[in-house]
């Protein structure tokens, strides 16, 4: 299959899903959310042992299309979060191992799917961090699940009170990237350990996977679901309609 917004290419048996909108810093809308569906489907179908997802350009995903979430209601926003939580949890239950090759911005939605990956490596000029608090809305694509266990709970409450970019070695100490490697080297470090991990044992690899993915079942289920109404419940809200048209607009947001 073929998709405008989103490219899938093998190197091998890993595959390399980029998206692909670098005119809107590979911002996340419908479109490219059906795709990278589609396409992280397509990859398990045909047997990638290993998934590197990352961005063309410049950015890696500057998050959820804000243009296109500026003027959702509440049903809209709840089928919204629920389409990009469907693309997180394919990721997590990818069929192989799969990494986040951050070679840029990582904000929001964008840093919800590099969570969602097994493992995350950074660019060092990479910023990375859920900035939904400054549009009047959560993080709803599973940061609030996802990112406490990943940082601790202190730090993600930090992060997501404060809406934080933190730059890739901040990122690393708290423990939300594995690696921070210098901006040229990204690709080759990225292109060797997916080579490696896709030549371990397919089954055994895939059972580990599931094996760690249980520590988190039960518990991030009914968290997920308590996200997805409480974001869905912010869309048609002052803050949510003001601080959306003070990105589109340019300006500082003047929230109630
Ligand atoms: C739509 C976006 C966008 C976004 C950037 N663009 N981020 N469009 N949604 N998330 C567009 C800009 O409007 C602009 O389009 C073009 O990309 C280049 O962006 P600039 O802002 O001109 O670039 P720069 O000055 O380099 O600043 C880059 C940036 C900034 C720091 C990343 O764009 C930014 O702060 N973006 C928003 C980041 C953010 O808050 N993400 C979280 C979104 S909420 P034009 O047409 O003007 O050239 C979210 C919710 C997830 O993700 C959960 C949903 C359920």
């Amino acid at each position: 299959m073929s998709w405008d917004t989103v490219r899938l290419e093998w190197d091998g048996d890993v595959a390399t899903l980029t998206v692909d909108r670098p005119d809107a810093l590979n911002a996340l809308n419908i479109e490219t959310l059906e795709a990278m569906g589609e396409a992280l489907e397509e990859a398990a179908e045909e047997g990638a042992r290993a998934l590197v997802l990352t961005g063309a350009g410049d950015a890696f995903i500057a998050g959820a299309d804000i243009k296109y979430m500026q003027d959702l209601s509440t049903a809209e926003g709840e089928a919204w979060g629920a389409l990009g939580h469907d693309v997180a949890d394919a990721l997590e239950a990818f069929p192989a191992p799969t990494i986040a090759a951050i070679n840029g911005y990582a904000f929001g939605g964008g840093c919800e799917m590099a969570m969602a990956c097994d493992l995350r490596v950074a660019a060092e000029s990479a910023l990375i961090g859920n900035t939904e608090i400054d549009l009047g809305i959560i993080p709803g694509w599973g940061a609030t699940q996802r990112l406490p266990r990943l940082v601790g709970d202190e730090t993600a409450r930090r992060m997501i009170f404060l809406g934080e970019r933190l730059d890739a070695e901040s990122a690393a100490e708290v423990g939300l990237v594995g690696e921070v490697v210098a901006d040229d080297e990204l690709e080759d470090v990225i292109d060797e350990l997916a080579t490696r991990l896709a030549s371990k044992p397919a089954f055994a690899m895939q059972t580990a996977k599931q094996a760690i993915n249980q520590t988190h079942e039960g518990s991030q289920e009914s968290g997920i679901a308590y996200e997805k109404r409480a974001f869905a419940s912010l869309f048609g809200t002052h803050d949510q309609r003001e601080g959306m048209s003070a990105f589109v607009e340019d300006r500082e947001p003047d929230f109630e």
